[in-house]
């Protein structure tokens, strides 16, 4: 398991292109926590780290949003998926293993992950400005965080 403090949205964007440098392609980043917790930044540094340059927002309404990088990345919004078949209709199914699958809400999809997915759960502190992230299923964290 992986923790990190992260000081401001800087290094959480940071922290999200590192992370990409070690992906190969399929994984699923299953992301927890409020609005405003820096689920978005994240995935913004993320992406940023395949080489995706341009705009990167929360698919709130979309749901999902496509991404062409290094591989291609889906980012989903699950704040309004709230039954399964909801799920089924984004497609969510039909995008793994098709690329790096990037969750905001996961809360609502739980569910739906398997035991391959990595969890990042981002909660707020008592400092606005610092978020604590907590990742789980993420091998070589030692060349991650370094
Ligand atoms: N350490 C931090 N990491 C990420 N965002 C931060 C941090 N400190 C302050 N912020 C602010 O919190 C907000 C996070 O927004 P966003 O990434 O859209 O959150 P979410 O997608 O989880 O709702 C931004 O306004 C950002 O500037
Ligand atoms: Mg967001």
């Amino acid at each position: 398991m992986i923790r990190f403090v992260s000081e401001n949205v800087n290094q959480t964007e940071e922290l999200g292109k590192k992370i990409a440098s070690v992906l190969k392609g399929t994984e699923v980043l299953a992301m927890f926590g409020d609005l405003g917790a820096g689920k978005t930044a994240f995935t913004r540094g993320l992406a940023s780290g395949l080489g995706f340059k341009c705009g990167v927002s929360s698919p709130t309404f979309a749901i999902v949003n496509e991404y062409s990088a290094k591989f291609n990345i889906y980012h989903f919004d699950m704040y309004r998926i709230t039954s399964e078949d909801d799920l089924y209709s984004t497609g969510f199914y039909d995008y793994l293993d098709n690329g790096v699958i990037v969750i905001e809400w996961s809360e609502n999809i739980e569910y739906a992950l398997d035991d391959k997915a990595i969890r990042i759960k981002i909660e707020k502190s008592d400092d606005e400005n610092v978020r604590i992230f907590t990742i789980e299923g993420l091998d070589d964290y030692e060349n991650i965080i370094a």
